[in-house]
């Protein structure tokens, strides 16, 4: 959550920042500003609440002569949204810029008497006013006692006025990446802000004081010694980070989707089996489990409760899928023989960080499935099954949430052949099926008219429900996920067979039911459900691979699904999904790319 940039080197520094702000805005919106470093010495900086549009409009009154300065987008945890909240924050001869939750700021106001040098209500502007306190002559003394005092989650860049053309940085759990290029030095959050300076760019490592000069990036550790980065290289390109024509990033994603799959299975694809020895994943993490344990948020946990109805039937082991936040809290049974899969797009969401670490210290075994190369839940998993979706900048998750739905289905049938579970025969046949979603995706997205119709009545509706069986009821959360997040429609999941012990009571004439019915096994339970909310007033809406429905007794309106093995429909069905909660939202005039309250990626517990 926020988005920082920092920039110091031969061109003007302010257009170079709010540039890398527009790009890293999906991290948060609530206010942006900027300070650059003069060349007399002054700090001057640009803040206001709302979007980079309005800070961007704001700097265009009073172009700053400067080739030094940091930016930051907020997304508000201590204070409201107010012009003074909003970073950089400055005092006496600090500036700087914040990512993460200071714990103990109330602590350090009252030891070192700060309260009379604040003007906000941030955690940010205590470490400015400590910094400052602490700071005489030397930024790397002053920075180091800093950071000591604080507990929490940070990513810093600051200035001094004494320091001209110099950016120091340190983090501890909140991202920062950093890039040397010919213009000059750069530091940001995420990739997305570099990738049109420099396709390399190495990760700021944890508790390393950064000094950034137009023409050098130093790195050294806590006690002084200076170390040498490991460069990596981007392998997606500026495009990827653009709508190109798209009228929004989510909907570019969704159209991304065959190719986002297709690239995180083909590689592990070897004579039709999966082959995880390119992400040096031996098979030997699959055997004697007695238990998974898949530990996830949001979306990336609902990925998580498809893998467990798919993976549990199959290895006849216990599966479970815990909320992160919870499961750091609940004295998970984990031990040597429990394999923990920590699912997600980022990488650097707090809690699902944190549960990991939980589970290392229990002794778990643990994989990741991550999107973001290099990012501190990759690094911490002892293996990682990197998914290849490419940036995601829609807030809501799509194409991400796809990728790992094969990924998992990927672990899965690898684990299954690994424990006899699967014959060589069978496995050929799960990847085969696998590899057919591309296409199958592919055709979908050839026609989404019917779709637009069913957003028309959800345009107008205040709640919605979403139904279904096995998998078809875990693909109903994601379903309703989206819709409320970007729509603000009231949208809520149930298990089909669930609502006559409750639910059923808040269906009454015309309330949305968008009705999942795509298991064989279940198929005529599903349809008896839907029929008994039609028969109470319900607007139905099917999805199903039955071509023939046109009994209007079961719905109003049917999206017929292309026909596949039951384990395979829920790529296609996560895309319809999608497309209703994307064409509601467009239709309702909302912020499709930047819902209200949310940011990207989660970094505060
Ligand atoms: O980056 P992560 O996958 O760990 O993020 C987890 C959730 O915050 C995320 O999936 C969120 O629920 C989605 N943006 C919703 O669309």
């Amino acid at each position: 959550m926020c988005g920082i940039i920092g920039y110091t080197g031969y061109n003007y520094a302010q257009n170079i920042l709010l540039e890398g702000l527009s790009q890293l805005e999906y991290r948060g919106y609530d206010s942006a500003g900027i300070a650059l470093l003069t060349k007399d010495n002054q700090i001057s900086v640009h803040k206001c609440t709302g979007r980079v549009a309005s800070l961007i409009d704001l700097c265009s009154l009073d172009e700053v002569d400067s080739c030094c300065g940091v930016g930051h987008t907020r997304w508000a945890t201590h204070g409201g949204v107010t012009k003074q909240n909003a970073h950089p924050h400055t005092c006496g001869k600090v500036s700087l810029i914040h990512n993460g939750i200071i714990e103990n700021y109330y602590e350090i106001i009252e030891e070192y008497h700060l309260a009379d040098k604040l003007v906000s209500e941030t955690d940010t502007e205590v470490v400015a006013a400590l910094l400052d306190t602490l700071y005489e002559s030397d930024p790397i003394v002053a920075i180091k006692e800093t950071v000591s005092k604080l507990n929490g989650s940070f990513a810093f860049c600051i200035m001094f006025t004494d320091q001209p053309g110099l950016i120091y940085s340190i983090r501890n759990v909140s991202p920062l990446v950093a890039a040397l290029a010919k213009s000059g030095s750069y530091i940001a959050s995420d990739l997305t802000a570099l990738i049109p300076y420099s396709k390399e760019y190495f990760i700021v490592p944890e508790y390393h004081i950064i000094t950034l000069s137009k023409t050098d990036i130093t790195i050294q550790d806590l006690n002084g010694k200076f170390i040498l980065p490991e460069i990596l290289t981007v392998n997606w390109d500026i495009e990827a980070a653009m709508k190109n024509g798209y009228p929004h990033f989510m909907l570019k994603e969704i159209f991304e989707q065959p190719d986002a799959i297709h690239k995180t299975i083909a590689p592990r694809i070897k004579n039709m089996l999966p082959d995880f020895t390119d992400d040096s994943i031996p098979n030997s993490l699959f055997l004697n489990c007695t238990k998974l344990s898949i530990v996830a948020c949001g979306t990336a946990m609902h990925a998580g409760m498809v893998a467990k109805t798919m993976i549990e039937p199959l290895l006849r082991v216990p599966v479970t899928v815990s909320i992160a936040s919870e499961f750091r809290y609940e004295e998970p049974l984990i031990d040597k023989n429990t394999l923990v899969i920590t699912v997600s797009q980022s990488g650097e969401t707090i809690d699902t960080l944190e549960a990991l670490r939980l589970a290392k210290r229990l002794h778990g075994r643990t994989i990741s499935i991550v999107n973001v190369k290099g990012s501190s839940i990759a690094r911490e998993s002892d293996y990682v099954l990197y998914t290849h979706a490419g940036p995601e900048i829609a807030v809501a998750s799509t194409k991400a949430y796809t990728v790992q739905l094969a990924a998992l289905y990927l672990l899965g049938c690898k684990a299954a052949l690994v424990n006899d579970c699967y014959s060589v025969t069978q496995a050929n046949q799960f990847i085969k099926n696998l590899i057919d979603v591309t296409d199958n995706v592919k055709l979908l997205l050839e026609h989404t008219e019917l779709i637009q119709s069913v957003a028309k009545y959800l345009t107008g509706a205040t709640d919605a429900f979403f139904i279904g069986r096995g998998l078809d009821y875990t693909l109903s959360l994601e379903g309703a996920l989206k819709l409320k997040e970007i729509s603000y429609i009231h949208a809520e999941a149930y298990a089909a067979g669930e609502l006559k012990h409750g639910t059923i009571a808040l269906i009454s004439e015309g309330t949305p039911v968008v009705a999942l019915a795509t298991q064989t096994k279940v198929y005529s339970k599903v349809i008896s459900n839907i029929r008994e909310v039609k028969a109470r007033g319900a607007y139905v809406i099917l999805l199903s691979c039955d071509e023939s429905i046109t009994d209007s007794s079961i719905c109003n309106l049917h999206i017929p699904l292309p026909k596949t093995d039951d384990l395979f429909t829920v790529f296609e069905s996560a895309v319809v999904l999608q497309l209703i909660a994307y064409y509601t939202s467009a239709n309702k005039g909302l912020d499709v790319d930047k819902p209200r309250n949310l940011a990207k990626s989660v970094t505060v517990e």
